[in-house]
């Protein structure tokens, strides 16, 4: 398994060409401004009165993913699962959505838990300037396009060029923005991953398995990619999949490179 992503150089013409694409995308964002998204701003845990509605908390997206046992303690929920997994982080730690304001996210944490923690979104679709985070901890909301070079230098930024303990990205109907080409996809996937630090967690959304890639499912390209990690990278990485979910611990010795997922060449990726 090459341990290498394609460089930022390789992929710059599909880049600039998924830049001409933004203007249809900031159209439909303009849209939903107008018809909000129906999942939005989603809670960490699942609401008690929920009652009669959907689910569509991180606990219910990803629960799938969770361990039931950690050191013979019972995992109850997701809130545990990262703060128990995080806990040499507590009072410091950083974390970030990609694809979310994350408002009520983070304060679905213990409060003091997270020092500094961030949303990207297109657009803030329900601006709320009397927002005041949990606990003391530093919120910022980065409107933009976390494919955009400029906008992941400034996500960088809040965080001081620091890495990140937690990442999430949980689309939903936003997944339909991905650019066409998947590769730009996995390229962001792999910065993500560049921005955790040794020892953090992510949890990730991607288009359901029976997307196409040139042809391929996305499943079943997947699956060859979890087979080659669990294979060679046993005890450094932690990877669960289910379905078009992805939980990965960055363990201590794991690679500074997310290991390569071997695409099929793109010549019809629309
Ligand atoms: C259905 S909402 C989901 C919001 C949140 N993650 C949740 O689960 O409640 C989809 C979000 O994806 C964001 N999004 C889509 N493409 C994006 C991109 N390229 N950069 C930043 N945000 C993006 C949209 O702005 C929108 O806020």
């Amino acid at each position: 398994m090459s341990e290498t992503q394609p460089t930022y150089s390789e992929l710059k013409t599909e880049i600039i060409a998924h830049r001409l694409d933004l203007k249809e995308i900031e159209a439909r964002e303009h849209e939903k401004a107008r018809r909000p998204w129906r999942i939005y701003d989603s809670t960490l845990l699942t609401d008690p009165e929920i009652g009669e509605r959907k689910d569509f908390s991180f606990q219910a997206c990803f629960a799938s993913l969770l361990p039931k046992e950690v050191d013979g303690r019972p995992i109850e929920n997701i809130r545990q699962y990262i703060e128990e997994t995080l806990s040499s982080r507590n009072g410091q730690a950083l974390g970030i959505e990609f694809g979310g304001p994350a408002r009520q996210l983070f304060d679905g944490f213990t409060q003091g838990f997270f020092q500094k923690t961030e949303g990207v979104v297109l657009k803030d679709i329900k601006p709320r300037s009397d927002y005041e985070p949990n606990g003391g901890r530093q919120h910022k909301i980065l409107e933009g396009d976390f494919f955009d070079i400029k906008i992941q230098r400034e996500i960088g930024k809040w965080f001081d060029g620091e890495q990140v303990d937690l990442i999430f990205e949980k689309m939903e109907g936003g997944l339909d923005y991905l650019p066409y080409d998947f590769r730009l996809t996995m390229h962001q996937f792999s910065r993500m991953y560049a921005m955790l630090r040794e020892g953090g967690l992510m949890f990730v959304q991607l288009p359901p398995p029976h997307h196409r890639v040139a042809g391929e499912y996305l499943g079943d390209i997947i699956n060859d990619w979890v087979e080659g990690i669990h294979a060679n990278y046993p005890d450094v990485l932690e990877l669960v999949v289910h379905q078009n979910l992805l939980r990965l611990n960055k363990l201590p010795g794991a690679p500074d490179v997310l290991p390569k997922i071997n695409l099929p060449r793109m010549q019809d990726t629309k």
